[in-house]
């Protein structure tokens, strides 16, 4: 059966939404909206669509989207965020800035708008798992600068940290983000050598691992926390495994720590809400749902 039938089936009728991406199979996210589907006894559907990365294959899923009464859009992962773009009839200034769309929501008339709900979960679970950390408290760190990078850069500048220092193994990327995203209020963007990444974490407030450095199947992250106070609050965006062992090394060391889940929780909120039209919260036990489907 063709991809779409077998979501159409799956939805019978019922409002629907769906994970989007190339591939999808291994996608988390439609254990966590089902779990607020059943939470909140909502007779709808999330789904997996698998769609190539060629642009007639994301210009059928438009049309799908369009058509389809009882779709009300949909999340994208990898390959199509960036690509979907130009397809959309609105982009949200937020997800525009940031550069990337992972959240699809169709408005009442039929009209398509892209969304970015990566730096709103980021900024959500932070809050949620740190809620006396303040922005305005100190320079953040982040590691990294690839698309995760964006949003959380982002995020962190419009929620008003005075200085942001960024260091990614290569450079130039770091340097490009960091032009796009220095406001124009007398605060730094600081380029850090990753080499010298130890230091950079010097009256540091916060500490942002959005590198792949830590995942399952990737190398660790050589990182020594010596220099980063004991208040900063050190977040890795990495959830498979959920302790990393950047996580286990700041726990020791007595940081506050958030981990990878629970900013992937706290962004689906964002289209939940809109296409199920019912305000959700992170639970413990959502996250242990999750958790146990992630074989944490
Ligand atoms: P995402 O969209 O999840 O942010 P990405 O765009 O592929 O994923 O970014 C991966 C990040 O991990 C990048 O910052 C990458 O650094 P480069 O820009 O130098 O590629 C970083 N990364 C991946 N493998 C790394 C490694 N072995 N050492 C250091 N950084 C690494």
């Amino acid at each position: 059966m063709n991809p779409y039938d077998k979501l159409l089936d799956e939805a019978r009728g019922r409002p629907f939404a769906c994970i989007v991406g190339w591939p999808v199979e291994h996608s988390r996210s439609p254990a966590l909206h089902g779990f607020w589907l059943k939470q909140h006894d909502i007779d709808g559907h999330y789904g997996r669509l698998p769609v190539e990365p060629k642009r007639p294959a994301l210009e059928a899923l438009v049309a799908f989207l369009k058509r389809t009464p009882n779709a009300r859009g949909c999340n994208l992962t990898l390959p199509h965020k960036i690509d979907i773009m130009p397809l959309l009839d609105r982009i949200h200034p937020t997800a525009r800035h940031i550069g990337a769309v992972n959240t699809v929501i169709k408005q009442p008339d039929g009209s398509l708008e892209g969304r970015n709900s990566d730096g709103f979960g980021f900024l959500e679970a932070l809050k949620q798992g740190a809620p006396d950390w303040r922005a305005d408290a100190g320079p953040a760190v982040v590691l990294g600068a690839g698309g995760a990078a964006r949003a959380i850069v982002a995020t962190l500048v419009e929620a008003g940290v005075p200085e942001l220092r960024l260091a990614n193994r290569t450079q130039a990327t770091a340097i490009d983000l960091g032009v796009a995203f220095t406001p124009n209020d007398g605060r730094r963007i600081a380029i850090e050598r990753w080499v010298e990444r130890d230091a950079a974490l010097k009256e540091a407030t916060l500490l942002v691992n959005t590198t792949s450095l830590g995942m399952k199947g990737s190398p660790p992250l050589d990182l020594d926390l010596g220099c980063l106070p004991r208040v900063a609050v050190v977040n890795d965006i990495v959830y498979v495994p959920l302790e990393t062992g950047l996580l286990a090394a700041a726990r020791a060391r007595g940081h506050r720590c958030i981990d990878g889940l629970d900013m992937l929780l706290h962004q689906g909120r964002l289209g939940f809400q809109a296409w199920f039209g019912q305000e959700v919260s992170v639970s413990a036990e959502q996250r242990r749902a999750v958790a146990s489907d992630l074989g944490a």
